[in-house]
């Protein structure tokens, strides 16, 4: 035990809930709803943004009915603290071929927008049947870059926030609702 650092004001970075767990399984719901509609039988391929897209991408992932696949990607965005570098990398990528397969995007959030447009644009050359990007949180005040999701289960103001899959310097991401951090 004694080796472990402690991480000192843990909780009290918790500033407050934002976006509540039942709200977020409502969102999901309607949103696995919407991809079955959408897609019509077709079968689909998920791919989720690592790291900050595992926990919805687990949950939407079983709010789907038609036949899906999944797969990984990290793309990393580099922060000073909480603000975005703009530097983003592709650290891991697919495995397969994407050319015969819709592909869905799915992501934890879209800020700057400039992670998604890398990303979208590297597998959009790659061809496939179709791509759509579904993102658990945007947040269009903070555009860089001119981005939108094919659908966006909740807007958010200009707030840092953390849970469900986000972090704040790898912390927080087992929380299993969105809160806003408290950056002072
Ligand atoms: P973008 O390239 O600026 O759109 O940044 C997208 C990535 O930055 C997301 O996939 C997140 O990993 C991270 N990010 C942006 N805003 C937040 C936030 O409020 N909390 C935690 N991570 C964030
Ligand atoms: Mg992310």
């Amino acid at each position: 035990m004694s080796e472990l650092k402690e991480i000192k004001d843990y909780s009290s970075k918790i500033k407050r809930v934002i976006i509540t767990e039942e709200e977020i399984k409502e969102a999901i719901k309607k949103a696995g709803k919407e991809i079955d509609k959408i897609y019509d039988g077709r079968p689909i391929l998920l791919v989720s943004i690592l790291k900050g897209a595992f926990v919805f991408m687990a949950d939407l992932c079983r709010a789907v009915s038609v036949p899906c696949e999944i797969g990984f990607m990290c793309a990393k965005s580099y922060y000073s603290g909480t603000v975005s570098t703009g530097v983003v990398k592709i650290t891991m990528d697919l495995e397969k071929d994407i050319k015969d397969y819709h592909v869905v995007i799915v992501e934890d959030i879209i800020d700057t927008g400039r992670t998604l447009n890398d990303v979208v644009k590297m597998l959009k050359q790659r061809n496939p049947l179709s791509l759509r990007v579904v993102t658990l949180l945007d947040k269009p005040s903070r555009r860089l870059v001119d981005f939108e999701a094919d659908m966006a289960l909740f807007t958010i103001p200009d707030f840092f926030v953390i849970g469900y899959g986000l972090d704040c310097a790898e912390l927080y991401r087992n929380l299993p609702y969105i809160a806003e951090y408290d950056s002072e």
